[in-house]
């Protein structure tokens, strides 16, 4: 069987960065406060020209170059994001107009933080029915679109950016090995964004807040934590592996509260984790194929590497993937 492998990766971040001491002037807060509860130092804020598929679609053309792949060879495109530009059509559309991948059919994929894991499970799914695909995997999102600016508990914690990964088949056995993967909309008031208001008089909510992120803090950091370590040990077990078999964890980033409480219960060490959420903050979907392009071009991914992804977000959803790279 043949399984999905990793043949580029690429990112883009907005230019401007939005640091703590901005923060300070706009909300009741502190940078040591931000940095001692988040870890996060910076995040970037998409400006004119950087709509969440054009962030989509300068990731992708720098994959496809590491790929060595033409944008026409491209068979799939699939966006993770919860902010595109417009909920029709697809982000993924609209980047397949910027990049010229006429070939390609194209959608969107709504999980939240979780998207990007998601979104590999199925292209796995994809190439192993048909080896030779190429698909073109997304994280992307402008979440300071969707952001209440004057609430503190929110603002702080996320950023705009897009990463993304051309996907095919191997023949050296690199590949997606096996994902564990959960959904709980029972708890979905924990972490949610309203769309915009309803056009049908019968629908219209009494009392609707803003379109933007509302998060019970303390619940979600809860929930988080327990719910990643369940699905990494779990996902381990089942294939006899311990963490000291993963060469690289890149997690979905968060803060980093979570990330290290998850890290001592997992017992794994510190340096096998990559982290940039202080620069970055939380970009939902788009954070982990970030981490992975600055990993990879940073050299701390090497062939026949095992890495183990996990991630965690509104619905809920979460779960955790291994990768041979
Ligand atoms: N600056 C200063 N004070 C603040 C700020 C701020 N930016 N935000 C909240 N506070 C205040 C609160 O109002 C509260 O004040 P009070 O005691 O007078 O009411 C006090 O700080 C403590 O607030 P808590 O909510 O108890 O703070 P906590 O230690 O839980 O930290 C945080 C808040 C950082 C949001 C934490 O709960 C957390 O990390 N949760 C996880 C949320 C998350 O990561 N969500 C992302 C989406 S889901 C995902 O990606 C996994």
């Amino acid at each position: 069987m043949k399984h999905a492998a990793v043949l580029g990766t690429g990112s883009s971040m907005p230019k401007r960065v939005l640091t703590n001491a901005d923060l300070e002037q706009m909300v009741e807060t502190s940078d040591e406060w931000i940095t001692s509860r988040t870890g996060i130092q910076t995040r970037r804020i998409a400006g004119e020209g950087e709509q969440t598929h054009l962030l989509a679609a300068r990731a992708a053309e720098k994959a496809l170059l590491m790929a060595k792949i033409s944008a026409e060879e491209i068979d799939l495109i699939v966006v993770a994001t919860i902010t595109p530009h417009k909920i029709m059509p697809s982000c993924a559309c609209f980047v397949q107009s910027e990049i010229g991948a006429t070939k390609a059919f194209a959608f969107d994929l709504n999980a939240a933080c979780s998207g990007f894991l998601y979104g590999l499970d199925l292209a796995d799914k994809y190439i192993l029915n048909r080896p030779d695909m190429k698909i073109l995997l997304i994280g992307a999102e402008n979440l300071s679109a969707r952001v209440n600016w004057k609430d503190r508990n929110t603002c702080i914690l996320f950023g705009d950016g897009a990463g993304a990964c051309v996907l095919s088949s191997k023949k050296d056995g690199a590949g997606i090995i096996d994902s564990n993967l959960f959904s709980d909309g029972t708890l979905w008031q924990l972490l949610h964004m309203d769309s915009p208001q309803s056009l049908n008089p019968d629908l219209v909510e009494e009392i609707i807040d803003d379109s933007y992120i509302l998060m019970s803090g303390k619940d979600v950091f809860k929930h988080a934590v327990r719910a990643m370590e369940d699905a990494i040990k779990g996902l381990l077990k089942r294939h006899g592996l311990s963490t000291s078999d993963i060469a690289l964890m890149i997690p979905h980033q968060a803060n980093i509260r979570i990330l290290n409480k998850l890290v001592n219960r997992l017992g794994m060490p510190q340096e096998n984790v990559y982290i940039n959420v202080d620069r970055y903050g939380n970009t939902s979907a788009a954070s982990i194929p970030i981490a992975i392009d600055e990993a990879n071009r940073q050299g701390k991914i090497n062939k026949g590497d095992l890495l183990l992804f996990c991630s965690f977000g509104g619905g809920f959803t979460w779960g955790s993937l291994l990768m041979q790279w």
